[in-house]
């Protein structure tokens, strides 16, 4: 099996950030690649806060966490990957983008190197579609937060070989998080039960006439949720949990999967969770 010495990562927006620390505080050295020197930057930020309070909780020793931040370096070049191993992509959400990337990625990485994409609502057939190699696309599906959560869910494409998806899956491992294998079908496992289960949720606020604070207060104490659905869509943002339900609709057609009303009028009003601020609930900047 192909050792995975370097690791790039494609986009440091939440999702693309965290994975990046967990990949430096596994000991991994990373390559980050954002649009800009300022994004990038900001993504290094995020993650030495992260590991900072992880230090003054004492969760992590200071010269760890400084050797986690020294395995990170940052570009805003893909051409840059060129001696990455495995490269992690998680942009945005966007088919068009996606292709674009794995065109050029396919150009500049070596041929063994495998290409992972973290999409949760694309197809990663689809997206394999656009590499020289198709056969060494995997989907690697983390979760939101991905310091915090275990799962990565290893998507076998159509194309994709036997041995990369075994790759990736002991790489998750190394990372120290509990991966599982599955087919590329919509919504993988997770989001294929959560998302129409959190649409229900946002439902039942109109249909009940209940507050987010008491339907949080419901799931997490009525059925052992750890946090309430109104929190968790505003953790993942309402406009990527737009996104998800309008592509498993589109797949499945199932009036579930179809988003409400009210989240859809939220999320045009750009209330998209804590990341903007406002979306359930207000957030402190
Ligand atoms: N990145 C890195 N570190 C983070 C972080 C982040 N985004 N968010 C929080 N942390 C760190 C913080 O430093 C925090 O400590 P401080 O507040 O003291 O600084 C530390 O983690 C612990 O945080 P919490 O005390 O809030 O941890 P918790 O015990 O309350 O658990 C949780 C938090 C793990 C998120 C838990 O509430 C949980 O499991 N929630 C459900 C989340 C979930 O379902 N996610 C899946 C979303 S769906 C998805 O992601 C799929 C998709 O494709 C859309």
């Amino acid at each position: 099996m192909a050792e995975i010495r370097k690791v790039g990562v494609v986009g440091l927006g939440t999702m693309g950030a965290g994975i990046a620390q967990v990949c430096v505080e596994a000991g991994v050295d990373t390559l980050g690649r954002e649009i800009s020197g300022e994004l990038a930057e900001r993504a290094r930020g995020r993650i030495d806060h992260f590991l900072g309070r992880k230090v003054e909780k004492g969760q992590l020793a200071q010269e760890a966490k400084d050797a986690a931040m020294a395995r990170l370096s940052l570009t805003t070049e893909l051409a840059d990957f060129a001696d990455c191993d495995l490269v992690i992509e998680a942009a945005f959400e966007d088919l068009t983008v996606k292709h674009e990337l794995f065109r050029e990625l396919s150009a500049v990485v070596r041929l063994d190197a495998i290409l992972a994409t973290n999409t949760s609502a694309l197809s990663v057939t689809e997206i394999a579609a656009a590499a020289v190699h198709p056969e060494r696309v995997v989907g690697m599906h983390f979760f939101n937060p991905a310091p915090l959560m275990a799962l990565v869910e290893i998507v076998r494409a159509q194309q994709t070989e036997a041995s990369v998806v075994e790759t990736a899956y002991a790489f998750a491992q190394r990372l120290g998080k509990e991966p599982i294998r599955c087919n590329d079908t919509p919504g993988f496992v997770v989001n294929r039960i959560l998302i129409p289960l959190l649409n229900d949720c946002v439902r039942v606020l109109d249909e009940a006439g209940v507050t987010p604070e008491d339907l949080d207060k419901a799931m997490r104490f009525g059925a052992g949720w750890p946090m309430g659905p109104c929190t968790l869509v505003d953790l993942v943002g309402l406009d990527v949990h737009v996104h998800a339900s309008e592509a498993l609709w589109q797949s499945l057609r199932e009036p579930r999967m179809a988003a409400p009303p009210r989240i859809v009028g939220m999320a045009d009003a750009g209330y998209l969770g804590r990341k903007t601020g406002r979306g359930f609930y207000e957030y402190e900047a």
